[in-house]
């Protein structure tokens, strides 16, 4: 097995890595010599991407570069590009996308020896995706923006649609991001799947959103600039936001239960460089490589369950869960994307 020549810290952390994937035969040089690199399409918040793959090059010394986009996007850069893919791999991002891009003959199987520890419900069976992180949904309010309004922070869904919030609560569009899809995906699971009772929900709710926006987590910015009282995100994109010094900021959560993804990865089909991409996936189910993000102000709580949990993360026993089925949630998506789209607009371009 051969590994880049690097000089200092990074051959000791290279020689980590050669311990850390030793079982799974990988090296950072490819056999004929030829330096291995690696792009990945990133989900995750842009700084987490940047941590990330400068953590992998520094322990493999893999050259990685990356591309953020959100989960809707993402999907359909994956399904342009099919014929002639860029990306080796697909990292962070709910696991309802990777379940429709798996249907659609875009991901590559792959069985990483280091995901045993995952869950069965977070992995697909057979390595089309495999789970690293989870989070719940959340509420995210500007209390000066809610006293202004005479408002409690919400904790209900329907608190949502209070008329006092018109034009005061922002959300991404479920088409563009795996955020909203995820509420989305949540109020169909509270209504029993009901489709027509969701769409009235978001009906109903549409009277008091700002904007659309198009990365799940911009309306955390929306709401702490004042241009909106409550946001519909990601716990732990609020907490980041806090952690920053957001000090107006307040995150609860519905008592009659929130939605939570799985984020997820994947390799491409067909795309370049399959042998870092493997190398990639074994090494993104470290603990080591788990605990990166947290550095980088990213507080989902980590798959592996040797990672250190930071204090910020949202412990999920404390709070009511829906019964978040991924896999139905991935299969509709694209037809409930649609649907959406035709009753509240399209999805924004930017
Ligand atoms: O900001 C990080 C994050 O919340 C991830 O936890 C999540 O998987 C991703 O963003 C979803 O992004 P988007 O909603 O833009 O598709």
């Amino acid at each position: 097995m051969l590994i880049k020549s690097q000089s200092g810290p990074s051959l000791l952390i290279a020689g980590a890595a050669l311990l850390l994937f030793g079982a799974c035969g990988s090296s950072s040089e490819k056999e004929d010599g030829a330096s291995l690199k690696l792009s990945v399409l990133c989900t995750v918040e842009e700084t987490w991407c940047a941590a990330q793959t400068a953590a992998f090059q520094q322990a493999t010394g893999v050259a990685t570069t990356f591309v953020r986009m959100s989960s809707g996007d993402a999907a359909t850069a994956l399904r342009d590009g099919k014929d002639d893919p860029q990306f080796s791999v697909w990292w962070g991002g709910s696991a309802d996308g990777y379940v429709a891009a798996q249907a659609d003959g875009l991901l590559e199987a792959y069985v990483s020896p280091n995901a045993a520890a995952v869950p069965t419900q977070s992995k697909d069976a057979d390595g089309f995706w495999t789970g690293i992180y989870v989070g719940a949904l959340g509420f995210c309010s500007n209390t000066e923006a809610l006293d202004t309004a005479g408002l409690e922070a919400p904790h209900s869904w329907d608190d949502l649609l209070d008329p006092a919030l018109l034009g005061l609560v922002s959300m991404a569009h479920p088409a563009s991001s795996g955020t909203a899809y995820t509420a989305l995906w949540t109020v169909m699971t509270l209504n029993d799947l009901d489709e027509d009772a969701t769409f009235s929900y978001f009906e109903q709710l549409d009277a008091n959103i700002v904007d659309y926006t198009k990365s799940g987590s911009a309306p955390v910015q929306v709401v702490a600039d004042s241009e909106a009282a409550v946001g519909i995100v990601f716990a732990h994109d609020c907490t980041a936001a806090i952690a920053k010094g957001a000090t107006n900021l307040q995150l609860t959560f519905p008592e009659q239960g929130t939605g939570f993804e799985t984020g997820a990865m994947a390799m491409i089909n067909g795309g370049p460089d399959a042998e870092a991409a493997r190398l990639w996936i074994d090494w993104a189910l470290t603990a080591q490589a788990q605990e990166v993000g947290a550095q980088a102000f990213a507080f989902q709580l980590p798959m592996n369950p040797d990672a250190k949990v930071s204090e910020l993360s949202v412990d999920l026993d404390s709070i009511k869960l829906v019964a978040y089925d991924s896999a139905a949630a991935g299969e509709q998506r694209d037809a409930l994307s649609a649907r959406f789209e035709a009753q509240f607009g399209p999805k924004p371009e930017s």
